[in-house]
């Protein structure tokens, strides 16, 4: 018989474990740095400038290589930068989305159906057929995570992704992820600095002095950074 079985059950999709990383020598910019996503979950990350937000999540994104700890991710994983026109690469949101999917190697038809299935996922399907510089801000970071979404990730890292938009566009993306999270069971870890954002997640995450700080209730979260 097992001595004990009350053991915690959640799985999480995003695991960062005593990650320490610095850009140069005396200047440590994650310490430790420990934190876990629960699967299925839509979590916030904060923190004042500098403090480390990016590049935890470019060492998630395995762009950079932690010099102490473990992370461990449920892949395939989706990322979408602050600005888009970094991220969008092709002339149109079609070809855009099917060049997400070209390491996957799938039938063209597989690929139709895929791009399609992921516009109408962002609910821009009639938008597939045009040019990325005729897109608003809000209709490129949408097609990023489309571009995600057609790949069928597990887990979407989102940086910043409403820095660049309007009150009422920011508020429909935010809706909009909160919505796919639990539509699709996709985790989603979103950086940002607008804490009525916070009112959309399942828990959040501040980061000062290279390790989190404090997590969980978002309401908590934003009640201590604007004190
Ligand atoms: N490419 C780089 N080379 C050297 N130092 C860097 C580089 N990128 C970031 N840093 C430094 O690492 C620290 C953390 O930066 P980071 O961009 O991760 O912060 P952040 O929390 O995302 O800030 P913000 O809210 O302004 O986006 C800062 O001191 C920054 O100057
Ligand atoms: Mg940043």
């Amino acid at each position: 018989m097992p001595t004990s079985c009350l053991c915690n059950m959640t799985n999480f999709a995003i695991n960062v474990d005593n990650v320490s990383f610095s850009w140069h020598e005396n200047a440590q910019v994650l310490k430790s740095c420990s934190l876990a996503v629960p699967e299925g979950e839509f979590w916030m990350l904060l923190g004042a400038n500098g403090s480390g937000k990016s590049t935890l999540l470019r060492l998630l994104t395995n762009l950079l290589t932690p010099q102490t700890g473990t992370i461990t991710m449920t892949p395939p994983v989706g990322f979408v930068f602050q600005n888009p026109d970094r991220q969008l690469v092709m002339p149109t949101v079609g070809a855009d989305i099917a060049f997400g999917l070209v390491e996957e190697k799938l039938p063209p038809l597989e690929v139709r159906y895929r791009v399609r299935e992921a516009l109408t996922a962002v609910n821009l399907l009639e938008l597939e057929r045009r040019p990325i510089y005729a897109l608003s801000g809000g209709q490129k970071q949408r097609i990023a995570i489309a571009g995600a979404i057609a790949r069928h990730c597990s887990v979407l890292l989102l940086d910043e992704p409403t820095a660049l938009l309007d009150a009422d566009t920011q508020i429909e993306l935010v809706e909009q992820v909160q919505n796919l999270v639990k539509s699709r069971g996709i985790t989603a870890l979103w950086v940002t600095h607008r804490l009525e954002e916070l009112n959309y997640c399942d828990g959040a995450f501040l980061l000062e002095g290279g390790k989190v700080v404090q997590q969980g209730d978002p309401q908590l979260i934003k009640k201590k950074i604007s004190h």
